[in-house]
C-alpha cells in the first residue's frame, strides 16, 4: 500500500513552492479524461510545446494528447496504431497505444509522476530540502528529471553507462545530475548498490520504480483504462479483446493488464523480456540490446500471480526490423512490396525498440493460442525511434548500409518467421516459481520481510487491489493541494 502520512510542515513548504512557480498538479482521474481538465489550463496549451520544460505539461501526462509537437489539446480515443496482416503475418487485429506523444516522448513520465506525487502532496518529499533519485534503465529517470524540474525540485538520474547517447544528452539538456552505473540494460544491481549509497546521505530520496507502488497504480489506472478505450473505439461486431502482452523493465506497464484483465476475464496476459536475458522464462540472465526492459531480477511491484504467460523476445529480431522501419530502403520495401500507406509508414516509427519487442510479443501470443480475425491484442509503445538514431547509425556501421534485400530479408525471418518457441503458459506453480524469485532480490537484498512477500502472492485484495484503489485518495490529496495553493481558483 502507498503511505499517505503526512509531514505538515513539509507540505506547507511544497504548497509555497507550488504557489510560486504556478504549478497546478494534474489528478489521476484528468488524466484518466483528460477532456476534464480546465478549460483555462487547455487554452493555455495551445502555446506550449510537447517538450517544454512548462509545469502546464504535467496536465499532458496522458494517452490522449492530440498528436502535435506543439500546442495541442486532447483527443477521446488515445493515440495509437493498428498494425495489419500484411505486416505481422497473423490474422488478428494488433492495436498498439503510442507513448511518442507524451512529454518526454516516452510513457515512463507517467509512472514517475505515479511515484512522485504521493510523497509531493504529504510532504514526505520535500521540495526544497530533497534531491529526487530516478533509478533506471532509461526513460524512467528522464521522465522524473523532467517532472523534478516542474514541479520545482533537483532531479537526480541513475543509469547504466551503455545507454544511448540521446538519453545521456537530453538529461544533461534540462540540468538533472547524472549519475553513470557501469554496464548495460540488464546491469540493474549496479544501479541498486549506487542508490543505496545515496540512500545514506538525508538529502537524497530515492524513486525506485521497481518496487513504488505508485507505478502500478498508475498504469492501472491511467494506461489500463486507455487501451480499454482503444479497444471500445475499434471494435467491430463479434471482436473480443483477447489478449495483452507488455516487455517488463519495472513491470508498472504489466498493471495495465491487471485493469484489462477485470474488464475482459477472458484476456490473456503476457509478460515479455529478451531471450538473452530469459530471467522470468527461465531464471536466465544476460546482457541484451531491448533498451529499456529485462534487468535480471522480478521487479517487486511485478503481479506475477495475474500473468498468464511468458514470451522472450531475440534482440536480433527487435533490432533488425527497427532498421526495416526506419531506413529508406525498409520503407520503400513496405510500401511497395506491402503496399501499406505512407500514413502507416511514417507511424512505423512511433515504435522504439521495446516497442517492436511488444508487437512481436502480441504476434507470438497471436500464433500460440491461433487468434483469428476476431481477436485484438493489445499493447503499447513506450517510446519511438527518435531515442534510438544513434543505435540505427550503429547498426549501419556494423551491417553496412540497408538494401531492399535485406528488408525482404527481415521482414520474413524476424516478423513473419516467428514461431512460438521460448514461450510458456504459465501454471498456478510456474508463477509461484517466478513470484519465489523476488525473494533473492527484495527480501535478501533490498530489506523486504517474508511477509510481506506472501503478501503480494496470498493477499490480492489487500495489496493490489488496494493499491489499484488508493487512486482515489491521491486525487483527494491533490485537490487539496491545489486548493491550498490557490492557483486553480485563481484561473
Ligand atoms: C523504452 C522502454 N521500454 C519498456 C520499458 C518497460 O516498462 P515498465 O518499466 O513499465 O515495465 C521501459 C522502462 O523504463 C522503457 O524505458
Amino acid at each position: 500500500m502507498i503511505d499517505f502520512t503526512r509531514d505538515e510542515e513539509a507540505l506547507a513548504c511544497n504548497i509555497q513552492t507550488a504557489k510560486e512557480n504556478n504549478i497546478i498538479i494534474p489528478t489521476i482521474a484528468q488524466m484518466k479524461n483528460p477532456e476534464t481538465v480546465p478549460e483555462a489550463i487547455q487554452q493555455k496549451l495551445k502555446t506550449v510545446g510537447l517538450w517544454d520544460v512548462n509545469p502546464l505539461n504535467l496536465f499532458r501526462i496522458t494517452w490522449k494528447n492530440e498528436p502535435k509537437e506543439s500546442g495541442g489539446l486532447f483527443r477521446s480515443v488515445p493515440n495509437y496504431i493498428e498494425l495489419p496482416s500484411e505486416l505481422t503475418g497473423v490474422p488478428c487485429r494488433i492495436i498498439a497505444m503510442v507513448g511518442k506523444w507524451f512529454p518526454t516522448g516516452c510513457h515512463k513520465v507517467g509512472a514517475s509522476f505515479g511515484c512522485l506525487a504521493p510523497r509531493l502532496v504529504t510532504g514526505q518529499f520535500n521540495v526544497k530540502k530533497h534531491k529526487a533519485v530516478w533509478p533506471s534503465t532509461g526513460n524512467y529517470c528522464r521522465g522524473g528529471a523532467f517532472n523534478s524540474k516542474l514541479l520545482g525540485a533537483q532531479g537526480v538520474a541513475i543509469l547504466p553507462a551503455e545507454m544511448s547517447q540521446e538519453r545521456f544528452d537530453w538529461l544533461h539538456s534540462i540540468g538533472a545530475e547524472v549519475i553513470a552505473t557501469p554496464g548495460c540494460e540488464s546491469n540493474v544491481k549496479e544501479i541498486f548498490d549506487k542508490t543505496n549509497e545515496l540512500k545514506q546521505d538525508p538529502q537524497y530520496m530515492i524513486f525506485n520504480q521497481f518496487e513504488e507502488m505508485g507505478n502500478p497504480l498508475w498504469h492501472y489506472n491511467v494506461t489500463g483504462n486507455a487501451l480499454a478505450d482503444v479497444f471500445e473505439a475499434v471494435k467491430r461486431p463479434g471482436d473480443r479483446f483477447a489478449g495483452a502482452c507488455f516487455t517488463s523493465g519495472s513491470a508498472g506497464t504489466m498493471s495495465t493488464g491487471d485493469r484489462l484483465k477485470e474488464l475482459y476475464p477472458n484476456l490473456r496476459l503476457g509478460v515479455g523480456e529478451a531471450l538473452q536475458c530469459p530471467t522470468i522464462l527461465n531464471n536466465g540472465f544476460g546482457g541484451h540490446r531491448i533498451e529499456g526492459i529485462g534487468d535480471k531480477h522480478i521487479p517487486w511491484i511485478h503481479n506475477v500471480k495475474n500473468t498468464d504467460m511468458v514470451i522472450a523476445i531475440d534482440d536480433e529480431d527487435s533490432q533488425r526490423l527497427l532498421r526495416l522501419f526506419n531506413t529508406p530502403e525498409g520503407q520503400q520495401y513496405l510500401r511497395d512490396e506491402l503496399k501499406l500507406d505512407d500514413e502507416l509508414i511514417e507511424k512505423l516509427t512511433w515504435l522504439g525498440i521495446s516497442g517492436i519487442a511488444n508487437v512481436l510479443c502480441c504476434i507470438k501470443m497471436a500464433k500460440y493460442y491461433e487468434f483469428t480475425e476476431r481477436d485484438v491484442v493489445g499493447t503499447v509503445l513506450t517510446d519511438s525511434a527518435v531515442m534510438y538514431g544513434s543505435r540505427i547509425a550503429e547498426l549501419n556501421d556494423e551491417y553496412g548500409a540497408y538494401s531492399c534485400n535485406d528488408a525482404l530479408l527481415d521482414h520474413n525471418l524476424h516478423m513473419l518467421g516467428l514461431k512460438t518457441d521460448s514461450m510458456q503458459e504459465l501454471t498456478y506453480q510456474d508463477r509461484k516459481r517466478v513470484h519465489n524469485l523476488k525473494y533473492y532480490t527484495w527480501v535478501e537484498q533490498q530489506g523486504k520481510t517474508a511477509e510481506e512477500l506472501n503478501a503480494l502472492w496470498y493477499d490480492t485484495e489487500g495489496t493490489w487491489d488496494t493499491v489499484h484503489a488508493q487512486a482515489a485518495d491521491l486525487d483527494d490529496l491533490i485537490n487539496e493541494f491545489n486548493e491550498r495553493t490557490g492557483l486553480l481558483k485563481a484561473l
